[in-house]
């Protein structure tokens, strides 16, 4: 049988567009992260996302940046049109998020686009639409305020193979709610808003003069935001720096919910994932896992932001020792805030004899419990120091204020931990999240597959209420913590915790085995 050899033709343009611009825009999310990169290259500082059906039927990002001019609405859904990049030395130290003009022509390849658009010395707003690239008719005068706003309608309606992969517009929203939120929560001093139309409340919205530490309330709920640590590193030689927020030990949910930016881009590492989570495996309970949101910057000569189609995958130099350094700077985080978090005080209890009132340990160094006076320390002597639990006063008074938490006369508090409200009981509440957690998984499965993505994020639609699922819930733990408190024949509670540096443990134990096996 003679092999026939194919025959090689140039594909149709159109084509090579199509397929091109899938690499681009795989589904709304896609779309909405690019327009949200030009909304904040355009220096924006309020930017609205309007969607139906999941994005499928419609997106509209509208925001106050600099605008495009009337002159380059003609080409700006062209390939390889851009104001951003002209040579491609440029790409090594490029601020901004676009550079390769890419975007918006993929986009007009696979929906219909238009563009409303005003600069801040144009008389006038200009509209104009789009399709495979090209401006359908000379833009025309309309009236509208200073900035952009791009509306693409029908995603994929010339690609219906794609289109029948999205056949479930809740699932892409949860997409959509959680690239928004995400570029929220990294640009804290720019207003961003999400809903869906005819809405008249917003799924996500943040203020322009919310920190970075609101925006992760508003969005993520109290339980993630009161257990925040804040993280901070620089490094010199590896040039990098490292901000963010993460969890304490107190905080845990069923999946990882990881943040990541890169030179403020948003990418996924799992060799980063990795490396945090093993540290974090110690301190959380099993198959549990801890909230991060992490910046890292890293000189951009050191990285390759061009290597993925959709720019989600960036490599840097020196990656290796970079996750490093992350590593033990989490896990010094983690350490130190526990360390003043664990401790123990005895406290000066009526009748109680007055030398063991000097006992104060630190789970820095548990061996302590049973130093110091070497008297053995009995539970009725014990108070904790977390005013959420046990009180003095419950054993001073009958039960009538349970909203006093004032510090209690006969208390001697030593080695005070952070602020209330920072401060946290363990098992309880660690007990309350999951619940929730399991609330919404239940509810995913049943109304709406795909509402907790895969980050373990919950959309609000997850949980009803549909606004602000996880405040709601947390007024409600406070509450039962308060009955808690106020039953006086509970005792108090004991929690020995040693925090050791797993890191250490880790290189203690591989070197044993190194010198078992010369
Ligand atoms: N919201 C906006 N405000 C102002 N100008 C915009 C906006 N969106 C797009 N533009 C203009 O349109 C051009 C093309 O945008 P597009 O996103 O396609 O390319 P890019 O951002 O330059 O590069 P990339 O493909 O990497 O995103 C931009 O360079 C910019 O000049
Ligand atoms: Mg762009």
């Amino acid at each position: 049988r003679a092999l026939m050899a194919g025959v090689i033709r140039r594909l149709d343009e159109a084509v090579v567009n199509r397929i091109a611009a899938g690499e681009v825009i795989q589904r709304p999310a896609n779309a909405i992260k690019e327009m949200i990169e030009n909304c904040l290259d355009a220096k924006s500082t309020s930017i609205q996302v309007v969607v139906k059906e999941g994005g499928l039927k419609l997106i509209q990002v509208q925001d106050n940046g600099c605008g495009i001019r009337k002159e380059d609405l003609d080409i700006v859904c062209e390939r390889f049109t851009t104001s951003k990049l002209q040579k491609f030395e440029d790409l090594a130290s490029i601020s901004t998020y676009g550079f390769r003009g890419e975007a918006l022509a993929s986009i007009s390849h696979v929906a219909h686009v238009t563009v409303t658009t005003k600069t801040a010395d144009a008389k006038c707003a200009y509209r104009a639409t789009y399709s495979d690239g090209k401006i359908k008719a000379p833009p025309k005068p309309c009236a509208g305020n200073q900035g952009t706003q791009i509306t693409v309608e029908d995603l994929f309606y010339n690609v219906n193979t794609r289109r029948k992969a999205l056949k479930n517009p809740n699932e892409e929203y949860a997409k959509i709610l959680e690239v928004v939120s995400r570029y929220a929560i990294h640009n804290s001093g720019i207003s961003f808003s999400v809903k869906k139309q005819g809405d008249t409340v917003s799924d996500v919205r943040t203020l322009s003069n919310a920190s970075t530490v609101d925006n992760i309330r508003s969005i993520f709920g109290n339980a993630v935001s009161r257990e925040l640590i804040e993280v901070d590193c620089e490094d010199a030689s590896l040039a990098f720096n490292l901000k963010g927020y993460i969890t304490n030990a107190n905080y845990s949910v069923k999946k990882c919910i990881f943040l990541l930016f890169i030179n403020h881009r948003l990418v996924e590492s799992a060799a980063l994932r990795k490396a945090i989570e093993t540290v974090y495996a110690a301190y959380l309970p099993k198959s549990m896992h801890p909230f991060l949101y992490l910046s890292l910057e890293i000189a951009p000569q050191n990285v390759d932001v061009n290597v993925h189609p959709t720019k989600h995958e960036v490599h840097f130099l020196h990656e290796d020792s970079i996750l490093e350094r992350v590593q033990q700077h989490v896990e010094s985080k983690l350490l130190g805030s526990n360390s003043s978090r664990m401790y123990f005080t005895q406290t000066l209890l009526p009748g109680a004899d007055c030398s063991s009132s000097e006992v104060v340990k630190s789970a820095g160094n548990s061996s302590a419990v049973t130093k110091g006076t070497g008297d053995k320390v009995y539970a009725h002597q014990m108070v904790r120091t977390d005013s959420r639990e046990q009180k003095l006063d419950a054993f001073l008074q009958p039960v009538n204020n349970p909203l006093s938490t004032g510090p209690t006369e006969g208390t001697m508090e030593v080695n005070a931990g952070p602020p209330e409200g920072a401060v946290r009981p363990q098992d309880a509440e660690m007990e309350d999240i999951s619940d929730i957690v399991e609330m919404a998984d239940v509810q995913e499965d049943t109304a709406m597959p795909g509402g907790l993505n895969d980050s373990g994020r919950l959309s609000p639609e997850a949980v009803p209420p549909r606004k602000r699922p996880r405040e709601d819930t947390d007024v409600e733990m406070e509450k039962d913590d308060t009955r808690k408190d106020m039953t006086a024949a509970c005792t108090p509670r004991r929690r020995i915790i040693n925090l050791t540096s797993v890191l250490t443990l880790q290189e203690e134990i591989s070197n044993q085995a190194h010198a078992s096996k010369q």
